[in-house]
């Protein structure tokens, strides 16, 4: 397995400058592709006009997002101030989308401070035309935390409808294990537990989702340098739930392009964007790469390998990367 990652790009602004050359958009620039499915843009989520003129005259039906989520990792607003910008991009995202769609926000709640923005956001929510549907708990595999403290290990996934979407139950059913040991059922005469039954295939994922892989280095999925992948499976179990072959699906804050591969994957449309023109080369290389190759990422080479071979970074971050950690913000 090479081992030749790129640092997080959020921690080492040196780097991320010596890839802006290599990308192809400018902000406010959009990617056609030559295949014609999706559109990849350099775009605000909250400016109205550039996300009107990415999603045209498409009607999307489905809309996930991934916003930064006013936590550690990304750069802190006053709360309000943060909401403030969320309502601009759910209020683009309303205007966009069909007149029967499904939003999926992806949210944190800082414990440190007041469990922010998580409820907040869903107050903000009640104002717009979304019914709420469901509130779902991903369980990442590492945490943080500390002695005095319960470890951190979720996050947190919105689910909201507006109109009468279709909602495909079949995306729900998963083989995970159960977790739960339990010894009340005989099969044979011999009582079982549960984990000796655990494979199944009529079990439903629910809104506490157990059974998702977070990314990590040894994963053909892994994209290094992009500090907050979501795992393709979780993207996938979205689209096939909310969205149908052919449907175009919307995701205003890129970053390494998991729900465009997953769009790939499943016969959808992605028009997606992100602010920063090198996330949005890394979107354009990972299609092109999944296309060419049918590997879903680098595992732990990287996406700019064949201008920089090798990229060296004093910070300490490199190292993290080529340890088994796949986000360091792990809400
Ligand atoms: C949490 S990450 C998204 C992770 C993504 N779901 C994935 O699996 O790779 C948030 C991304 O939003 C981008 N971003 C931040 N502000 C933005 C804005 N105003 N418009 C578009 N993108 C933005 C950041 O550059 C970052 O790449």
């Amino acid at each position: 397995m090479k081992n030749n990652p790129l640092p997080r790009l959020d921690s080492n602004p040196d780097v991320r400058e010596r890839l802006l050359p290599f990308c192809r958009l400018q902000p406010g620039d959009i990617w056609d592709d030559p295949e014609g499915r999706h559109r990849i843009g350099c775009i605000d989520a909250a400016d109205r006009d550039q996300i009107r003129k990415l999603v045209g005259d498409a009607k999307p039906t489905l809309a996930i997002h991934d916003p930064p989520y006013n936590l550690v990792a990304f750069d802190i607003r006053s709360i309000g101030e943060f909401i403030e910008w969320c309502r601009k991009w759910i209020r683009n995202t309303t205007e966009v989308t069909a007149a029967d769609a499904s939003l999926y926000v992806w949210l944190g709640a800082d414990q440190n401070d007041g469990f922010q923005p998580l409820p907040d956001f869903m107050l903000m929510m009640r104002d717009e035309p979304y019914k709420a549907r469901s509130f779902i708990t991903m369980r990442n595999q590492r945490g943080y935390g500390t002695q005095r403290n319960w470890m951190a290990l979720r996050q947190e996934l919105l689910y909201y409808t507006k109109g009468s979407p279709g909602f495909n139950v079949d995306a729900e059913y998963t083989d995970i294990p159960k977790i739960l040991r339990g010894y009340y059922k005989e099969v044979n005469g011999r009582k079982t537990e549960n984990f000796e039954r655990s494979k199944s295939d009529n079990i439903r994922a629910g809104n506490v989702w157990v059974d998702i892989q977070q990314v990590f280095y040894r994963m053909d999925e892994n994209v290094s340098g992009c500090y907050a992948q979501k795992p393709l499976k979780c993207i996938e179990r979205i689209i096939t739930a909310s969205s149908r072959p052919g449907d175009v699906v919307v995701d205003f804050f890129a970053h390494s392009g998991a729900t465009l591969i997953a769009a790939e994957k499943h016969g959808r449309r992605c028009f997606t964007t992100d602010i920063d023109p090198v996330y949005a080369e890394i979107c354009i290389r990972r299609l092109e790469r999944y296309r060419r190759s049918g590997h879903e990422g680098w595992q732990n080479g990287h996406p700019f390998e064949s201008e920089l071979p090798c990229v060296d970074s004093s910070d300490d971050t490199s190292v993290e990367n080529a340890r088994p950690v796949p986000q360091k913000h792990l809400f």
